[in-house]
């Protein structure tokens, strides 16, 4: 049995079960072992691929729309990136304002969330053409500029509820010594906005979206972006989904146990955008309507045609990676671009 397969089953042993958010929390994120802390490679090479693994343009599309936003603010700016991984997609933006916007890049500085130690390494090291342009933090405090996260928030830890008798249970994690297993108790906390009536035996998700909650209220001026895939509260019930929306990964592969493997299988949450919404406007930010990414990136693709002087040519290999990204039964249409500024 693997080093964090064992170090689990110890925990339960002495617990007696835990939350399936703990469980998530050490399959992804144990120092050293989690499936996050291992898995460098993004893209068809690694485990996992995101729109950052198509190629530079999703980070010079991005860093396109950045630009306009930051210019409206005057003085000293940031651009803040959670769940920054290897650092591409910073260095893609970077990239396109060091060339396009060299006044903005002069005034800017990349600001990395970044909790984890080994990700640091990483992030240091395809940045190191940026070095005195990156700060690395561990906490965010209040900032003029743009945050912005890429498959972020379905990555962190969730809880999993169940609709029984009535009422939410919390899905607890538990051990037989050999192999993890379910177990419930009562007492889950869906933190459901809307009426909603579940069906008997509804399995929800509820994310930890404690870092968006703080990037909202630490936005002095400026926009935030969140890019992720998931859907509206309503549609996590209607229709009915028996097995709720977590998944897990391994080898490009959808696996159908998310209890096997911890270490070795990404496991993700759909983003319940009602509730990312909700927590936006409770810190006074202004929502602009959920968009689907082919929407999104065709508006800033028509953009760059009409401004050809603040944007690369496009060549036959960026166009390649646009069809990808905007593509409308692929990357297009499941992820969604959610956008909201300090009014
Ligand atoms: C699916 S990956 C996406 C990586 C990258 N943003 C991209 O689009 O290619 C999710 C990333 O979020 C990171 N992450 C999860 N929780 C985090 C947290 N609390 N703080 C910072 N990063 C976190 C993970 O370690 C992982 O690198």
């Amino acid at each position: 049995m693997k080093e964090l397969e064992q170090r689990i089953h110890a925990e339960i042993t002495e617990k007696g079960g835990i939350p399936f958010s703990r469980f998530m929390e050490r399959a992804l994120y144990e120092p050293g072992l989690g499936y996050y802390e291992t898995q460098r490679e993004v893209g068809r090479s690694g485990d996992f691929y995101t729109s950052v693994s198509v190629g530079n343009l999703y980070g010079e599309l991005l860093a396109f729309q950045f630009a306009d936003w930051l210019v409206e603010i005057e003085g000293p700016v940031q651009l803040v990136e959670a769940g920054a991984h290897d650092g591409r997609l910073a260095k893609d933006v970077l990239m396109y304002l060091r060339n396009w916007r060299p006044e903005l890049f002069e005034r800017c500085e990349m600001v990395l969330w970044e909790p984890s130690g080994i990700h640091r390494q990483w992030q240091e090291s395809v940045l190191a053409d940026f070095s005195g342009k990156v700060k690395w933090v561990a906490e965010l405090g209040s900032f003029n500029g743009v945050f912005y996260c890429n498959e972020f928030l379905d990555a962190c830890p969730a809880e999993r509820l169940i609709w029984k008798d009535d009422a939410w249970w919390l899905s607890l994690v538990e051990s037989d010594g050999q192999s993890f297993g379910w177990g419930m108790r009562p007492g889950g906390n869906a933190k459901l906005g809307d009426q909603l009536t579940p069906e008997e035996g509804a399995i929800f998700t509820v994310g930890d979206y404690g870092m968006w909650q703080a990037a909202c209220n630490s936005l002095k001026r400026g926009q935030l972006l969140l890019v992720d895939y998931g859907m509206r509260e309503r549609e996590f019930f209607d229709p009915p989904r028996e097995n709720g929306t977590l998944r897990g990964y391994h080898g490009h592969r959808m696996v159908d146990d998310v209890l096997a493997d911890p270490g070795e299988v990404d496991i993700t949450a759909s983003v319940n955008f009602t509730r990312v919404e909700r927590i936006a406007e409770a810190s006074g930010l202004e929502m602009v309507p959920l968009t689907r990414q082919s929407q999104y990136l065709v508006r800033l693709f028509e953009q760059t045609l009409q401004r050809p002087q603040l944007f690369p040519e496009w060549t036959s290999e960026r166009t390649r990676q646009f069809q990808t990204l905007a593509h409308p039964e692929h990357l297009g249409h499941y992820f969604k671009f959610l956008e909201c500024r300090r009014p």
